[in-house]
């Protein structure tokens, strides 16, 4: 049977196909990378991005004319990334770099002017005590009068009960170096309310052509769902304004169920 790891963390068909599974028309975040193109156009940079994976964002800001420091969790994300800096033209090359740490507790010897979580990676974060530790260290790299965006699901409550039906999940992509057909499942979901957190076992199987099973991999998500209030009082706690409230990255108001978009400042 598939071994079984943590979201990302280690090289896989999730780290390989996760730009393929990750276009944003259509999803909600549609339209995030030119949000955060726009942003750093208002406040400037350098920009740190916190969980930056695969560069999907920063090699945007890179190539927009924005310094960027993008920090990762997984080698194999950040690997990804960096796989990417060949095919950049010359000026975002040298505006980009990637560092592994953890966005729970990090020192870096730089400030920034903005700084981002896109794609709902806070919420890796499974106690408020972690999301606590985390703003206070981006509050520290923020330069004063600095942005934060952050981006979250607002949680649907119907899918956070205990035993809340579990809907169907799966998707099918190319990979796209071997050109198989990756089969992607949500083959378990399980909700722990009084933690506000979910755990969903993913299965990953590459097929060839003939039907064959070359690979076939288990990961597990294990994510915190955070309501707006909670954020509220947490940016107040560690010395954030809140600026502005989302729903979308068009600046839709906010609403229930949706995505959350912070924009909050470093006084
Ligand atoms: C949903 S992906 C987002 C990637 C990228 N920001 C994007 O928008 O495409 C979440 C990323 O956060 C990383 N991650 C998970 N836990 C982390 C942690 N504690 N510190 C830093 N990165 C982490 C994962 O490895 C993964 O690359």
């Amino acid at each position: 049977m598939a071994q079984t790891h943590p979201f990302y963390q280690a090289p896989s068909l999730n780290v390989e196909t996760y730009d393929e599974r990750t276009v944003a028309n259509g999803t909600p975040i549609e339209g995030d990378v030119e949000f955060f193109v726009g942003q750093a156009r208002e406040v400037g940079g350098p920009v740190l991005e916190l969980g930056a994976g695969t560069g999907r964002v920063a090699w945007a800001l890179a190539q927009a004319g924005f310094e960027v420091v993008g920090l990762e969790l997984s080698q194999a994300m950040l690997a990804r990334a960096e796989a990417k800096r060949a095919t950049m033209p010359e000026a975002a090359r040298k505006l980009a770099r990637f560092v592994l740490g953890a966005m729970g507790d990090f020192q870096l010897e730089q400030t920034f002017a903005l700084v981002i979580v896109p794609y709902r990676s806070f919420q890796v974060l499974t106690t408020p005590q972690d999301q606590r530790r985390c703003l206070e260290c981006i509050h520290r790299h923020l330069r004063p009068g600095g942005r934060l965006i952050v981006n979250l699901f607002d949680p649907q409550l119907d899918r956070c009960l205990p035993d809340a039906p579990f809907p169907t999940q799966e998707q099918t992509v190319r990979h796209p170096t071997s050109g198989n057909t990756v089969k992607v499942e949500v083959v378990s979901h399980t909700n722990d309310p009084l933690r506000q957190v979910l755990t969903e076992l993913w299965r990953f199987t590459e097929v060839n052509e003939a039907g064959d099973v070359l690979r076939q991999e288990e990961e597990v998500l294990t994510l915190r769902w955070t309501y707006r209030q909670e954020m509220h009082y947490l940016f107040e706690l560690v010395g954030f304004e809140v600026e502005g409230e989302y729903s979308d990255f068009h600046g839709s108001p906010r609403a229930y169920g949706k995505e959350e978009v912070w924009v909050v400042r470093r006084p």
